[in-house]
C-alpha cells in the first residue's frame, strides 16, 4: 500500500488535487485561498507546489494530498485512496479488506451497472424503445456515451442477477439502492425496470446513483430516483457538476437548470457549464459546492417556477452567501431542453440576457404597478427592501437602494432606515471569534524557527541569542534543539543547508512528521517574508528574538514572585532572599534587553 501511495503521490501535483475545490491565487512561489476548513477573510491557507504540502496558517490543518481530501470528502483513508487512485491512474490493489471498503464496494456497483445499462441500451434488442426515445429527442451517440446514458431491463430481477453473477451479495446490491425489499417475505426486486438511465455522479465522476426516466406515458412517476445510499446524499450532490467543473471555472460561472435532460440538451450545443438541483431547492452544501469553482450562479428554471424560483428555493441561501445570481428568463412552460429543441440559438439568447436577479425583482414588482398610490409604493418598498436587504456587498446594497429611491420618489436615507436587518450578521461575528490566533509567542516562536529553516545565513545571529527552553511550544523546542545540534556540527551556510539537515533526521522514528513540520515552517517563511530583503530578514528575527526573550524572563518573573511570596508565607528567609538575588538578576537582563532595542 505504501508503493501504491507513493506512485499516487508522484503522479499527482497538490496544486491540482486542491484546485478542485479551492479557488488558488498565485504567491511566490506558492499558491493561497481563503482556508476551506474555518472561516477566514484574509487567506492563510498556503499549497507549495515545490514540497507538495497544504497547510492553513490560521487554523493550523495542514498535510498532503491524502490528508486533504480525506478532510475535504470527510472520508476516510481508504475512501480518499480509491478517490486519488483513480484520478492518478493507479490500479489499487483490492487484497487488502481495509481498502475494500463499504462505501467501496458500493461505488463499484454503481459503476459496473452504469457499463451493464449502458449496453444494454446500445446492444440489446429489448432496448430499442430507449434507442428511439432518445433519437427523437435528438440525443446524438456521443454524448449518450460521454453521459453513459442506459437502459435498465424491463424486468424484476435481470439487474440484480447480473450483480450476483460477478460476485456481488444481495445486501450489498440493496445498499447500493438498486433494489427494494419485498413487503412480505424475503428478498429483493429491482427497483429500476424498463426506464431510460441517467447516472449520477460525484464531483470526482464516480457515478453514486441513477435518476431513471419513464418511457411509457401510463406509468405513474416520471422519474424514479436512488434512495438515499452510504455514497449518494441528494443534497449534497449537483448533478453534471463533475463534466461542468472545469468549464465552469474557466468562464466564471455556472448555469443552474432545473433537470437531467436539460443539462444534456444544452452540453449538446457546446454550453457545458450547467449543473442541476434534480427537482428540489438548491442547498447549503450544493452552494458552498459551487462556490468552489465560482461566485456567480445563473439560474433557468421552467417560467412559472422561475418567480418563485427567485424567491425561494435556495436562491435566497444563495445570495446571503455571497454567490452573485441572474435569472434567465426562459418562454412560459418551456424549459431549457424544449428551447433548444425549437432552436438552440435561443437558449444562448436566453443566457446572454441573463439579468441580475435585483433587476428580476424590480421588473417583476414594479410591473403595473400605479407608483402614485401610497399603497402601492408601500407595497413595493417593503418587497423590494426585503430582497435588497440580502445581498452581502454594501456597494451593491447602495447602487439598489439609491435605485429604489428613485423609483418610489423617496430618499434614500428614508429607506435604509426600513432596510430590514440580516440576520446571518450574528453569525459573522461568532466566525470572527473563532479566527483568532493561537498564543502570540506562540506564533513568534514558530516565526523565528520558520526564519532559521529557510533563511540559515541568520543562525549565527539566531544561535547566539535565543535559546531553546525560549520557544514556547515544546514542537519548536525540539526541533530547534536538532537544528542547533546540526548548526554546532556544520557552520557553513551552502544552498543545500536544508537539504543536509533533513538529511541528518532521516534515522529519527518520527521522520515522517518532521519533514512535514519542517516544510511547513518553510512556506510559512516563504508566506510571511517572500517580498523581504535579506537585511529585512535579519532585522525581523531580532526583534522576535527580543520579544521571545522579553516574555521569557517576565514569565520567569511572575513565577518568582510567587515563589517568593510562598517562602515569605512560610518564614522561609534565606530562601526569599536566594529568590530575591534571582529577581534582581533577570530584571537587569530584562532591562538589559529593553535599552538594547
Ligand atoms: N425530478 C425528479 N423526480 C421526479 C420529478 C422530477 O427527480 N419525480 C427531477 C429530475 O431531475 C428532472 C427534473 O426534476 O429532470 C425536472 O423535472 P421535469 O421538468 O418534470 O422533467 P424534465 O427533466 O423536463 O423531463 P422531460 O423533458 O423528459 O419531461
Ligand atoms: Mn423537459
Amino acid at each position: 500500500m505504501a508503493n501504491e501511495v507513493d506512485e499516487i503521490k508522484s503522479r499527482l501535483d497538490v496544486v491540482d488535487v486542491v484546485s478542485e475545490y479551492v479557488r488558488l491565487k498565485q504567491a511566490g512561489t506558492n499558491w493561497k485561498a481563503n482556508c476551506p476548513f474555518h472561516s477566514e477573510k484574509t487567506p492563510s491557507f498556503m499549497v507549495s507546489k515545490e514540497k507538495q504540502i497544504w497547510h492553513c496558517f490560521g487554523c493550523g490543518e495542514g498535510g498532503d494530498i491524502f490528508s486533504f481530501v480525506q478532510r475535504m470528502e470527510n472520508i476516510e483513508f481508504p475512501e480518499a485512496l480509491r478517490l486519488l487512485a483513480q484520478k492518478a491512474g493507479v490500479k489499487i490493489q483490492y487484497a487488502n479488506p481495509q481498502i475494500a471498503s463499504q462505501k467501496n464496494k458500493l461505488l463499484d456497483i454503481c459503476q459496473l451497472t452504469a457499463k451493464y445499462w449502458h449496453n444494454n441500451l446500445l446492444k440489446s434488442d429489448a432496448a430499442k424503445i430507449a434507442r428511439d426515445y432518445l433519437q427523437e429527442r435528438q440525443v446524438e451517440e456521443n454524448i449518450i456515451e460521454e453521459f453513459q446514458i442506459g437502459y435498465a431491463p424491463d424486468s424484476w430481477d435481470q439487474t440484480s442477477k447480473f450483480l450476483i453473477e460477478k460476485g456481488y451479495k444481495e445486501q450489498e446490491i440493496f445498499l447500493a439502492g438498486l433494489t427494494v425489499k419485498k413487503d412480505r417475505g424475503e428478498g429483493f426486486y429491482d427497483r429500476f425496470r424498463g426506464r431510460l438511465i441517467f447516472s449520477i455522479l460525484n464531483p470526482h465522476g464516480d457515478i453514486i446513483a441513477f435518476g431513471a426516466r419513464t418511457l411509457k406515458n401510463e406509468d405513474s412517476a416520471k422519474y424514479i430516483n436512488s434512495p438515499q445510499t452510504l455514497i449518494y446524499n441528494k443534497s449534497l450532490v449537483l448533478y453534471n457538476l463533475d463534466k461542468a467543473k472545469q468549464e465552469i471555472k474557466r468562464l466564471d460561472y455556472a448555469i443552474l437548470v432545473e433537470g437531467y435532460t436539460d443539462i444534456v440538451a444544452s452540453y449538446q450545443t457546446g454550453i457545458k457549464n450547467v449543473i442541476a438541483s434534480s427537482g428540489t431547492a438548491l442547498t447549503l452544501e450544493q452552494i458552498k459546492l459551487i462556490k468552489r469553482y465560482t461566485n456567480n450562479l445563473a439560474i433557468a428554471y421552467d417560467a412559472d417556477l422561475a418567480g418563485e424560483a427567485a424567491s425561494a428555493r435556495g436562491i435566497d441561501l444563495a445570495i446571503s452567501e455571497g454567490l452573485n445570481v441572474k435569472i434567465i428568463s426562459l418562454p412560459e412552460g418551456k424549459d431549457p431542453d424544449d428551447l433548444i429543441r425549437e432552436d438552440q440559438t435561443k437558449w444562448q439568447e436566453a443566457i446572454k440576457n441573463a439579468q441580475s436577479i435585483i433587476e428580476f425583482h424590480f421588473k417583476k414588482t414594479l410591473k403595473d404597478l400605479d407608483l402614485s398610490k401610497v399603497e402601492n409604493k408601500k407595497k413595493a418598498a417593503k418587497e423590494l427592501l426585503t430582497v435588497i436587504s440580502k445581498l452581502n456587498d454594501k456597494i451593491e446594497q447602495t447602487h439598489w437602494l439609491q435605485k429604489l429611491a428613485e423609483k418610489l420618489n423617496t430618499p434614500e436615507e428614508i429607506l435604509r432606515e426600513v432596510l430590514p436587518k440580516k440576520i446571518t450578521d450574528k453569525v459573522e461575528i461568532q466566525e470572527s471569534i473563532k479566527e483568532q490566533p493561537k498564543d502570540r509567542m506562540e506564533i513568534l516562536s514558530q516565526q523565528i524557527l520558520a526564519i532559521a529553516l529557510k533563511y540559515p545565513q541568520n543562525l549565527d545571529y539566531i544561535s547566539d541569542h535565543l535559546k531553546p527552553e525560549v520557544l514556547m511550544g515544546d514542537n519548536y523546542t525540539q526541533l530547534y534543539k536538532k537544528l542547533l545540534v546540526y548548526y554546532t556540527e556544520n557552520n557553513e551556510i551552502t544552498d543545500e543547508y536544508l537539504l543536509g539537515f533533513n538529511q541528518s533526521l532521516k534515522n529519527e522514528d518520527n521522520y515522517s512528521q518532521l519533514n512535514l513540520f519542517i516544510n511547513t515552517l518553510i512556506l510559512l517563511a516563504e508566506k510571511e517574508f517572500f517580498d523581504f530583503e535579506s537585511s529585512q530578514i535579519r532585522d525581523e528575527a531580532i526583534d522576535i528574538i527580543t520579544i521571545l526573550k522579553k516574555d521569557h524572563i517576565n514569565q520567569q518573573l511572575q513565577t518568582l514572585e510567587q515563589e517568593i511570596s510562598l517562602a515569605e508565607d512560610k518564614g522561609e528567609k534565606e530562601q526569599v532572599d536566594k529568590l530575591l538575588e534571582k529577581f534582581k538578576e533577570l530584571s537587569n537582563q530584562k532591562n538589559l534587553i529593553e535599552t538594547n532595542t
